[in-house]
């Protein structure tokens, strides 16, 4: 199957925060990403997480979210969208998917010998999960190890995983999950992850580290044409 990903648009109609991080031009962006995908014929579109950013009010937000909603809703290619940092620390998860369509919503999929696993580590140490007005992006942590355990035991064919945050140790480690290295033995174990895909680290990564390949996107917002179409 294919496959079109994207991650770190961080929409908000701010202007830019740092020079690479350019926000408000990410709508045309991902408008133009899901162009590419339409004519390579992608199975699925995934986002990677923050899809937005902060803005100036929560209306602000809200309409943020809802503008990029038409885009991913008048695409011919089906949509699942992680959430991101940024997205949790404006929105609460139940929220951040009824305003952007529940169809978005990621959910462990197979399709044919192909596995596609998503993880969300939007979560403290403390095992609790970010809320609105919540900002410390670097306690970030993914309490359903004996659940992920389960699922890919059960798994047969290619395994392909889908987070935001890094738990590839080539990334900076203040991007990374506190429990990264467990994280990184489960996938190990299980025998039949080939890639895991993630966003967060803007300025993006690759590399192979005991037979899996870590891919981390570079960042919508700090990138021109920042889109990956792979084949799995
Ligand atoms: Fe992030």
């Amino acid at each position: 199957m294919k496959i079109g990903i994207f991650t770190d648009s961080h929409y908000s109609s701010r202007k830019p925060i740092t020079l690479g991080r350019d926000r408000s031009r990410s709508l045309q962006k991902i408008k133009d990403a899901y162009k590419v995908f339409e004519k390579e014929n992608c199975d699925l579109a995934i986002c990677l997480g923050d899809l937005t950013d902060e803005d100036d009010s929560y209306e602000k937000e809200v309409e943020n979210l809802l503008k990029i909603s038409v885009v991913m809703k008048n695409t011919s290619v089906p949509t699942m969208c992680v959430m991101g940092n940024h997205d949790a620390f404006v929105f609460t998860v139940d929220d951040f998917y009824k305003l952007l369509g529940e169809e978005f919503r990621p959910e462990n999929k197979t399709f044919g010998d192909v596995n596609l696993v998503f993880i969300d580590a939007c979560y403290f140490k403390s095992g609790e999960h970010y809320k609105p007005g919540d900002e410390d992006w670097r306690d970030t942590f993914y309490p359903h190890t004996q659940e992920l355990k389960e699922h890919l035991s059960s798994l047969e064919g290619k395994t392909y995983v889908f987070m935001h945050q890094n738990i590839d140790p080539g990334c900076d480690k203040s991007h990374r999950l506190a429990n990264d290295e467990e994280i990184r033995n489960i996938l190990e174990n299980c025998g039949s992850v080939k890639t895991v895909y993630q966003g967060h680290y803007h300025c993006g990564h690759e590399d192979v580290v005991n037979s899996i390949r870590y891919m981390t996107q570079i960042a919508m917002c700090s990138n021109e044409n920042a889109y990956l179409i792979e084949e799995l």
